[in-house]
């Protein structure tokens, strides 16, 4: 973060000061920087005292100042140096946050940490620091790693660790920026209309990405128009002067060309636009190759990560580091040194007894399990040189959060499993959502163990280890709850040694 006094950091919060006087206050400033976390502190951090799950921020207090932290931001007064915002005069920004017994003094660091960050924000714009907020349905994370793989060559870049987009990781990383910052890549998530427009006031984008409009979080919003409108709010808040990005080839994205005052970049993989994607082939691990176009000029591009469905996410982050002032020559190298994308998204590891496993398991709604099973299918079929034909196995969970459509979207992913001729389904869960996914396989046509239930993680694990053999594919894909990462992590440790 910038050095700010403490006094000052009062004054932007609204905050009492509390165990300092108003004079040292003054000169005692915020150096290093700013974290939730007492392990994280180092000398000069201002420590955030959050009511967590299973601690008290507020109870760590001293130890954080121990370690270093010059003053604490807290709810109440902490018996050492803090500024102390009241939990009754927190705004509702902060409105996402679950209510629970802590949720008033959560609310109000939160809503202070909100103040913070946009301060910041507006002082660093001020002296050049552009701001690249991304959101979309499916693709936020993976995009934003490739943005900052892009954006790299041209200036420093801060982006937030995995997919640490909510009310606390966006100003949390915000606050990462410094003077030395060029550009700062933000992801932009919603459970609730409104949440993007609170986002982004804290940070206003001057680049805004969007890059599809699909059905994650449905139960939440009941519509995809709703789901479309809180996308909308990334671009209304782009200033006349700055640049919204628009992945085309989803209409409700395209749609919202006519929601912005900022200038307009279309990025197409279908056909010609401002930047688009020449005919896509995919390698033997269903990594895109294809031509980038541009205004500018071309250039061949090489993704390093796997799926069909990257394409449209590297276009968006090419089109964005074109803006900015890159090469199609910078973006294609940019983009072909990404090998991989934050944990558990489309990663490919081949075990020493050959068996592939795709880790996929970070999440999953229906666009992205359409997107897993076809690169399943793509890598299964071992066309290109080099590549050898495989037996694909699909070990799909729930697909959360997807309200009243839940049983016909995994009824569909069930069909879609045998009409990609995927060699063994096996369905892990109990429940009717993923009843519902084993049924669809047997409606169309699955017989015998080619499509299988079973209860949980560990009853998959075991039927895995019993029958995997060397060469096989193996996807793992499920929303984050299903817990399949667990299942992923320990079919890459396992190999032929140990059965
Ligand atoms: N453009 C896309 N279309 C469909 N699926 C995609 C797309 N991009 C990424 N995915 C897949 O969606 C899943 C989540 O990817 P990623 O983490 O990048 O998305 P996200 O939007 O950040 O998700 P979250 O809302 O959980 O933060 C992964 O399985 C990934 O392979
Ligand atoms: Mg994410």
């Amino acid at each position: 973060m910038i050095a700010l006094s403490i006094a000052e950091l009062a004054e932007i919060v609204g905050g009492r000061l509390s165990d300092i006087s108003p004079e040292q206050a003054a000169r005692t400033s915020v150096t290093g920087s700013v974290e939730f976390d007492s392990r994280k502190i180092t000398a000069g951090s201002l420590f955030l005292a959050l009511p967590g799950a299973r601690a008290d921020g507020h109870d760590h207090a001293a130890a954080a100042v121990a370690a270093g932290a010059v003053a604490v931001l807290a709810a109440r007064p902490v018996g050492v140096p803090a500024i102390v915002v009241d939990p009754a005069a927190s705004d509702s920004r902060s409105g996402a946050l679950e209510h629970d017994d802590a949720a008033g003094s959560g609310a109000a660091v939160l809503a202070a940490l909100a103040k913070l960050a946009a301060a910041v924000a507006a002082t660093l714009v001020a002296r050049g620091l552009r701001i690249v907020g991304v959101t979309g349905s499916s693709g936020k994370t993976s995009t934003k790693d490739l943005l900052a793989a892009v954006l790299a060559p041209l200036g420093e870049v801060v982006a937030p660790p995995g997919s640490f987009n909510n009310e606390l990781g966006h100003p949390w990383t915000v606050l990462r920026a410094d003077e030395n910052t060029d550009f700062l890549v933000l992801e932009l998530s919603a459970r609730h209309r409104g949440n993007i427009a609170a986002l982004a006031a804290i940070a206003p984008p001057q680049v805004a990405v969007v890059l599809n409009v699909g059905t994650a979080h449905l139960g939440e919003f009941g519509s995809r128009e709703a789901i479309a409108e809180t996308k909308a709010e990334l671009v209304q808040a782009v200033p006349k002067s700055g640049v919204v990005i628009l992945n085309v080839d989803d209409s409700a994205v395209a749609a919202m060309a006519g929601k912005t005052a900022a200038r307009v970049v279309r990025v197409s993989r279908a056909a010609p636009a401002d930047v688009w994607a020449g005919p896509v082939a995919l390698d033997e691990l269903a990594r895109p190759h294809f031509t980038l176009h541009a205004g500018v000029g071309a250039s061949e591009v090489r993704l390093g990560v796997s799926g069909d469905h990257q394409v449209s996410n590297a276009l968006c982050a090419a089109a964005v580091a074109l803006e900015c002032g890159a090469t199609p020559q910078q973006v294609a190298d940019a983009l072909a040194g990404v090998g991989a994308i934050s944990g558990h998204r489309m990663q490919v590891s081949t075990r020493a007894d050959g068996v592939m496993v795709i880790d996929d398991a970070y999440n999953a709604n229906p666009d992205s399990m359409r997107a897993a099973l076809q690169a399943l299918a793509w890598i299964a079929r071992g066309e290109k040189p080099g590549a050898q034909p495989r037996r694909s196995w699909a070990v799909l969970g729930e697909m959360a959060e997807l309200g009243e459509d839940a049983i016909s979207e995994h009824d569909r992913i069930g069909r879609l499993a045998v009409r990609l001729d995927v060699s063994r389904l096996v369905v892990v869960g109990v429940g009717r959502s993923m009843g519902a996914m084993h049924h669809g396989a047997v409606m169309e046509g699955s017989w015998g163990a080619e499509a299988t239930a079973v209860p949980d993680v560990d009853a998959a694990h075991a039927l895995l280890r019993a029958e995997l053999r060397p060469g096989d594919v193996v996807l793992v894909k499920a929303s984050n709850s299903a817990g399949l990462t667990a299942l992923a992590d320990a079919l890459i440790s396992d190999d032929a040694g140990d059965r």
